[in-house]
C-alpha cells in the first residue's frame, strides 16, 4: 500500500489538463461497443473505472484497442454482442455495473457482473427493480447486491418515474430501453448528468426530452433499420477531478492555475456556481460546443472562501464533489454544512463518515449526521497534519492531499493508488503545480 506525504504549499501554479471524464468515457465506450465499425475515442478516461468498462466490452465480444488515450473500439451493431464464459468485472465502478446491468438484460445471453469489495457492498437494487419492471431476469445476493446474475431476455418498454435522482438508473434503464420494444421513458425527481441522452444522440439514437422526461424507442421496435453508428469522438477533461485543483488553488492568495479543456456541461458545474457563491475566484475561458458536449478552460486564483450551506436539488448535481467542499470547511469563514445527502453514505466509501473520521485527525470541529455533516469554519483553529485513511476511496484520498497542502506538518495519505480509480497521475500533477 502506497504512502503519499503531502507537505504544506506556499501556492499553486501552472497549467494542468485533466484525464478524460470518466461519465462520458464510460457512455462512449459502451455505445462504441454496440455500434456498428470502429469507434475512436481520443483523450479516453485513463481511470482505472473506465478500463473495467473496457475489459467488460472486450469480454463481451468487442474489439477494443488502447493507444496511450486514444481507445479504438470494434463493435458488431447493437445485436453483436456475445456472452463471456467469465464473470464481468466491473471493479470499483458502480457506473460500470449499473449501466451494463440495462445493456444485458435485454441481450439473448446469460451474464454475470461482480465487482470489488467496495462495489459488492452497494445497492443495485435501484437498477435491479426497473429493469424487472421491463421483464428483466435479474438475481442478487439479498436481492441487491453484485455478484449480479442476468439472463438476458426480451424487453418491454416502460414509463419509470424515477424514485431517487440518479443518473446511473436513468442510464441503465435508457441502456435496456434501446433492447425493448415500443417506447420506454425515464422521468427524473430531480436534474442528473445527462451524458448518456447526449452520447446515445452522438451514436444515432433519436431521444426526445421534455421537462424531466427523457424517451427513446428501441431499436427493433418498428425501428429494425436504426443502428449505432460508430464515431470519432473527444472526451473533454474531467471537472470532477478538476475540482480538487480549483479548490487547492483557491486556498493560497498567490495562486494561479489553468486547467484546460474541462467538460463545462451544464448538469455538471453546479460546483462552479458553489464555489462563486463562496467567493472562488474562478473563470471560464474560451467556452465551446463540441459532439453535444461543452469544453472550456479554468482560470483559477486564490481567494478567500466564505463557506455556506450545499443542500436540496443541488446534491445530486454536486455529489462527487461533496467531499473536497467538505474538506474546505476548516479554511472558511463560516464552514461548510451538507444536508439531503445521505446518498454519500453509499458511494465508493461512507463518505460522510470518511469526510468526518479524516477531518477530525486533522483537528477539525465536525459534526456528523445521518443525511451530511456541519464543519466548523477557520475560526476552530488551523488544521494540523496527520496520518489520512482514504477507506480505499479515491475522491477521500484526493480531497485530503488537498486539506494537507494548507495543513501544518507533512500529512500522510495511505493507500495512495487508490487515488487511480479516477486520476492516475493525481499527486504527480498536485506536486508539479505545488511550490513549496
Ligand atoms: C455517475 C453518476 C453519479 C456519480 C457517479 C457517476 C454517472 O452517481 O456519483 O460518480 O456516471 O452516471 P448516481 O447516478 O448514483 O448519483
Amino acid at each position: 500500500m502506497k504512502k503519499e506525504t503531502i507537505q504544506p504549499a506556499k501556492y499553486l501554479n501552472g497549467a494542468v489538463e485533466m484525464p478524460g471524464d470518466k461519465s462520458i468515457s464510460h457512455r462512449y465506450a459502451m455505445l462504441a461497443a454496440l455500434a456498428q465499425g470502429t469507434s475512436e475515442l481520443r483523450h479516453f478516461s485513463a481511470a482505472a473505472d473506465c478500463h473495467s468498462t473496457l475489459s467488460c466490452m472486450s469480454a463481451l465480444g468487442a474489439e477494443v484497442k488502447a493507444e496511450k488515450d486514444t481507445v479504438r473500439i470494434t463493435g458488431r451493431g447493437a445485436h453483436g454482442l456475445k456472452g463471456s464464459w467469465r464473470a464481468l468485472d466491473a471493479g470499483n465502478s458502480g457506473t460500470t455495473m449499473r449501466l451494463l446491468a440495462g445493456i444485458l438484460a435485454g441481450q439473448n445471453f446469460s451474464s454475470k457482473l461482480t465487482g470489488d469489495d467496495s462495489l459488492q457492498k452497494r445497492p443495485m437494487k435501484r437498477v435491479i427493480a426497473p429493469l424487472r419492471k421491463m421483464g428483466a431476469d435479474i438475481r442478487g445476493r439479498d436481492d441487491n447486491f453484485a455478484p449480479l446474475e442476468i439472463r438476458g431476455t426480451k424487453l418491454t418498454a416502460i414509463d419509470y418515474q424515477m424514485p431517487m435522482a440518479s443518473a446511473q438508473v436513468k442510464s441503465a434503464v435508457l441502456l435496456a430501453g434501446l433492447f425493448a420494444d415500443g417506447v420506454t421513458s425515464v422521468t427524473e425527481p430531480a436534474r442528473t448528468r445527462d451524458h448518456t441522452e447526449l452520447a446515445l444522440e452522438e451514436f444515432g439514437v433519436n431521444v426526445e426530452k421534455n421537462g424531466q422526461t427523457i424517451r427513446l424507442r428501441g431499436l427493433a421496435g418498428g425501428n429494425g433499420s436504426v443502428t449505432l453508428a460508430a464515431k470519432s469522438l473527444d472526451v473533454p477533461g474531467d471537472l470532477s477531478s478538476a475540482v480538487f485543483f480549483l479548490a487547492a488553488a483557491s486556498l493560497f492568495q498567490d495562486s494561479n492555475v489553468l486547467i484546460h479543456n474541462v467538460g463545462l456541461n451544464p448538469t455538471r458545474t453546479a460546483i462552479l456556481d458553489v464555489f462563486a457563491e463562496m467567493g472562488a475566484s474562478i473563470q471560464m475561458l474560451g467556452l465551446k460546443s463540441s459532439q453535444g458536449e461543452i469544453i472550456g478552460d479554468l482560470a483559477v486564483k486564490g481567494a478567500s472562501l466564505k463557506g455556506g450551506v450545499i443542500a436540496g436539488a443541488r446534491i445530486p448535481l454536486v455529489i462527487d464533489e461533496l467531499p473536497m467542499l467538505a474538506a474546505l470547511g476548516p479554511f472558511t469563514e463560516e464552514g461548510i454544512e451538507i444536508r439531503d445527502a445521505a446518498e454519500l453514505r453509499v458511494k465508493e466509501s461512507d463518505r460522510i463518515s470518511a469526510v468526518a473520521e479524516n477531518l477530525r485527525r486533522m483537528g477539525a470541529q465536525v459534526e456528523e449526521r445521518p443525511d451530511g455533516l456541519k464543519v466548523e469554519g477557520r475560526r476552530a483553529g488551523k488544521l494540523h497534519a496527520a496520518e489520512i485513511e482514504p477507506q480505499g476511496d479515491h475522491r477521500i484520498a484526493m480531497a485530503f492531499a488537498v486539506a494537507g497542502l494548507a495543513a501544518e506538518g507533512n500529512s500522510v495519505i495511505r493507500d495512495a493508488e487508490c487515488a487511480g480509480v479516477s486520476f492516475p497521475t493525481f499527486f504527480a500533477e498536485l506536486n508539479r503545480l505545488a511550490e513549496r
